[in-house]
């Protein structure tokens, strides 16, 4: 450690301990003095390493690092992917979440699957039209900033459906994220840049100040201390679900709805819970993919898609040229118009999962591609089946063979950037992934109807597309993504540059993506994409727009030696871990 190193760490450590004697609520740090490896005042950013026993990739290095820590002394990647989580809670409040919701898919070392939906569902008070004026307007902006935009959080009682596949206690998975909020970590350039962003709607639709706006303008090396976060964190320690469902903490969420026009009530929040979903599964080259089923539309979309280019030689075809993007996107026009048709939560609509992915419907779906062809999404619709910018994503791997891929989100960034006063976590505007009226575009742009539609007790549709691969039956990848409806895009593609292109996964997530969603009639590429091809697609005529970035893929790979490789995406803080 450097002096200047020192002299922020002696006067960080300084502070919290005035901060806490104040608050008078000092503890001894069990978690990181037992850790001195990882320092939540001085950290850098790892972007690709080898391991032999045990991996994770996450949106922070200290998430990762945690989670690492915590399989190196008995945990498995399910003990991990709960401690990663409650960490990213609190160092990543842009995604990582205890106010949202997500999707757990877990596959243990005997080969059994396991899919935990924690989606958020909507209050027992909302109705299909609650975001419409009198006119029958839809009011985009309700379903998107403060309380009205909030679903019932999924996210603790996901972990705690997780924690039966943990070894180690759940006092101890949440012991860092406790530590972190209440020692202190330092911002990001990034971290500090986004709560700067955002300080005005924090303000705007909180019922009360908070510590991520307890400084007017934050930057990189400031240390952001979350004492109420910590509080809740605490709670939910001290008694399990309650904790966070019910008691002080379930007040405070409803306190919060009141000041801000929200509907959530006590009975909403302890009435969630989450359910598990039987994983989509499918081959591709030798390789079977296991991903997410409804209420997300993202397993159902890589499925189709990677069964309609699966009878073609993409590697011949060479990466991101005109030939196998216009291969590619045709595969995704034709899976999205189906993801706005018949997809929703499947407990209120009735999702033909099985026909949408059979080999004859996909087969039947890609007979009018024509080579060379620009499709129009104003001929292709959604098929008939026979049967009626933030999340984040993780991945965990341990040397027993389990393996977890987690997507988790508030939707926005910052969710709705309500922060619940005096408990110290935002809330979730996932509402907007419901339709709130057919056409309507939500945030992402998509579409939806009937299947989609607000109901009380219903899932809202989700894009998120946690996956896994195996190899002869071996654990091989797991890997998935933020990024709205882009995500199930990304997770293809990324598998395709694996399987097909041969590259590395480090090479794979970092490589330059392409994104149609079917409506808009649009091709998206990231501005790295080679421009041979934007003129190629254009000349055919393809509409195509440049866009920043998409997503943040985290992913790891057990390549032949039986390393694991673990990988995160050039595009933001992501950072990997393992010993
Ligand atoms: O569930 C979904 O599909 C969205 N709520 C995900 C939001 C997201 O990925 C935002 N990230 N950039």
């Amino acid at each position: 450690m450097n002096r200047m190193h020192l002299k922020v760490q002696l006067s960080v450590t300084l502070t919290a301990l005035l901060v806490l004697l104040a608050t008078g609520t000092v503890q001894a740090q069990k978690f990181f003095k037992a850790n001195p490896q990882i320092n939540p005042y001085n950290f850098s950013v790892v972007k690709e390493q080898s391991y032999n026993n045990a991996a994770v990739t996450s949106a922070h290095p200290l998430a990762s690092m945690v989670g690492a820590a915590i399989m190196q002394q008995g945990g498995n990647a399910f003990d991990a992917a709960i401690a990663v989580q409650f960490a990213l809670a609190v160092v990543h409040p842009a995604a990582g979440n205890i106010g949202g919701g997500g999707f757990m898919l877990g596959r243990k070392a005997d080969g059994t699957l396991i899919g935990i939906d924690y989606r958020e569902t909507a209050p027992a008070k909302a109705h299909r039209d609650m975001y419409l004026d009198a006119k029958g307007e839809a009011i985009t902006e309700k379903s998107k900033d403060g309380p009205p935009a909030s679903g019932i959080p999924g996210s603790v009682a996901g972990m705690f459906s997780t924690h039966a596949f943990a070894k180690l206690p759940m006092a101890d998975l949440l012991e860092p994220a406790i530590e972190l909020a209440e020692f202190g970590h330092v911002l990001t350039e990034k971290e500090a840049g986004g709560l700067n962003s955002q300080r005005a709607d924090f303000l705007k639709y909180s019922a009360a100040a908070s510590a991520l706006t307890s400084k007017e303008k934050w930057k990189a090396g400031d240390t952001l201390y979350q004492p109420e976060l910590a509080a809740t964190l605490k709670r939910i320690q001290k008694n399990g679900l309650a904790g966070f469902y019910e008691g002080k903490t379930a007040e405070l969420i409803v306190k919060e709805m009141q000041y801000g026009g929200g509907i959530i009530t006590k009975a909403d929040l302890k009435n969630y819970q989450p359910k598990f979903r039987k994983p989509i599964e499918f081959d591709y080259k030798n390789h079977h993919v296991i991903t997410f089923a409804p209420p997300s539309s993202g397993g159902i979309i890589i499925a189709q898609m990677m069964k309609m280019i699966a009878p073609f030689d993409i590697a011949k075809m060479g990466f991101n040229t005109f030939e196998s993007v216009n291969l590619m996107v045709e595969a995704q026009r034709r899976a999205y118009a189906d993801r706005a048709e018949h997809m929703g939560d499947p407990d209120f609509w009735k999702v033909p999962t099985a026909s949408l992915v059979s080999d004859e419907y996909v087969k039947e779906r890609m007979k009018d591609f024509q080579p060379g062809v620009a499709g129009s999404s104003k001929i292709t619709l959604a098929g008939v089946p026979k049967e009626t910018e933030q999340t984040t994503h993780f991945s965990t791997m341990d040397k027993e063979g389990n393996m977890v891929a987690n997507t988790t989100t508030l939707n926005g960034s910052y969710g709705n950037r309500t922060i619940v006063a005096g408990a110290g976590f935002l809330l979730n505007n996932e509402m907007d992934d419901f339709s709130v009226k057919p056409g309507v575009p939500n945030m992402f742009g998509a579409i939806g109807g009937e299947a989609n539609a607000v109901q009380p007790g219903k899932r809202m549709l989700s894009s998120m597309t946690p996956t896994l691969v195996t190899l002869n039956n071996k654990p091989y990848i797991t890997i998935g993504s933020p990024g709205g409806t882009t995500i199930p895009n990304q997770v293809y593609e990324g598998l395709v540059n694996i399987i097909d292109y041969k590259m590395t996964i480090k090479q794979a997530i970092d490589a330059s993506r392409f994104h149609h969603q079917w409506i808009p009639d649009r091709v998206d590429v990231e501005s790295d994409f080679p421009e041979a091809t934007i003129q190629a697609l254009k000349a055919k005529g393809y509409t195509v727009t440049k866009r920043g970035r998409f997503g943040r893929m985290d992913g790891i790979l057990i390549n032949e030696t039986g390393k694991l490789e673990a990988a995160g995406d050039k595009r933001g803080d992501d950072s990997v871990a393992g010993y």
